[in-house]
């Protein structure tokens, strides 16, 4: 069992980043929340099509890293279409665009001209051993950057991946997670290359199981409203008219809660409450290395014909099927703790974006 926890001083390390995403509401709170912590060097974003097609993830990486004050981070497409299947995308968990209600700038910067894919393997050849991979998409892109460079597990840092669920309900089918449907070749080549990996170079696996007990509610939007320094409160409450439109004070908890009124409708549409999974800002956590989390290792298997099994995952944790590990699953993490540290992270980004002087 591995145990990644903040340090005992208090300091937290340095970490660098490369992100791959299919921004969408909960990773537009991971992206915010990576641009709050000056210990993370945000190297790239990368947009990969799931939620919304691969253009509009690119154009929300580039208007919210620019409302988060980064415009200096480069954005880039790579493949446009999953491996095999074809893409679906999913308008009615995040909204057309991708961000729920929120209205974003028009952003200033352009995509990245060199492909994702090359900029990945690129960037990682030129900084063996430095880099983090954080992957809170479907796993298009970075299956062909180990296709392009089937050393990236051992020249990354670290991997961390939002997909998958293990003995656990899927939210795309009864069996399989999103990210793992969208692309479930790509999935299971990625397992695949980290497979007999010392156990420290296999990826960090965050799955339904343990993103799902990160449920925020419209508490938690009022706390990070009021750490922002908003003087009203932020109410988006369940028997508000659908579609009610922010008039906080402070621009990104605008925007912020205008995605996550979306996120709350959706899941109780879906029967879940009027709450919001934010899978991938515990995926950040878990990269930043400001969560606490305990893992399992186990050797994943990603289904990839069955027809009702497709992007379903699962995961022998006793060896039986006599094949090495490829994956370190998240199987304790600490919600309140997750929530004092969004609502403190991001409420201070908020804070600071409108008074740089604090
Ligand atoms: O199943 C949840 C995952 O799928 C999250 O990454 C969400 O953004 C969607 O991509
Ligand atoms: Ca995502």
């Amino acid at each position: 069992m591995s145990e990644g926890q903040v340090s005992v001083s208090g300091n937290r390390e340095a970490v660098s980043l490369l992100v791959d995403c299919d921004t969408g509401i909960d990773d537009a709170l991971a992206l915010a929340y990576l641009c709050s912590q000056p210990q993370v060097e945000l190297v790239a974003v990368s947009s990969t099509p799931g939620n919304v097609a691969a253009e509009q993830v690119a154009r929300n990486n580039l208007s919210l890293l620019e409302l988060c004050g980064r415009p200096d981070v480069p954005v880039a497409i790579g493949a446009r279409a999953p491996l095999r299947i074809p893409l679906v995308t999913t308008p009615e968990t995040h909204g057309p665009q991708g961000i729920g209600y929120a209205e974003l700038p028009e952003p200033r910067g352009k995509v990245d001209e060199v492909d994702a894919v090359e900029l990945w393997v690129e960037t990682v050849r030129s900084r063996p051993g430095e880099l983090t991979a954080m992957l809170t998409a479907p796993l298009t892109n970075f299956s062909l950057a180990l296709r392009a460079e089937p050393r990236l597990p051992e020249l990354l840092r670290g991997v961390v991946i939002m997909g998958g669920s293990y003995y656990y309900q899927g939210n795309t089918t009864p069996t399989a997670e999103w990210n793992t449907h969208v692309d479930p070749d790509a999935a299971a080549e990625v397992f695949t290359a980290f497979s007999g990996l010392p156990e420290d170079r296999l990826p960090v696996a965050c799955a339904l199981e343990t993103t799902e007990r990160i449920e925020l509610t419209p508490e938690h939007v009022a706390a990070f409203a009021a750490e922002a320094g908003c003087t009203e409160p932020e109410l988006v409450l369940p028997d508000q008219p659908e579609g009610r439109r922010s008039t906080a004070s402070n621009e990104l908890v605008r925007h912020v809660s205008d995605m996550l009124r979306f996120y709350f409708e959706f899941h109780r549409h879906y029967g879940q409450g009027y709450v919001a999974h934010i899978h991938d800002y515990f995926a950040a956590s878990v990269a930043t290395g400001t969560a606490r989390y305990r893992t399992r290792t186990a050797t994943v298997h990603v289904e990839t014909a069955a027809p009702k099994l497709i992007g379903t995952t699962v995961a022998d944790f006793r060896g039986l099927w006599g094949e090495p590990p490829n994956a370190r699953i998240v199987s304790e993490n600490h919600p309140q703790e997750a929530f004092v540290e969004l609502v403190r992270s991001l409420g201070g980004l908020a804070r600071r974006l409108e008074n740089p002087a604090v």
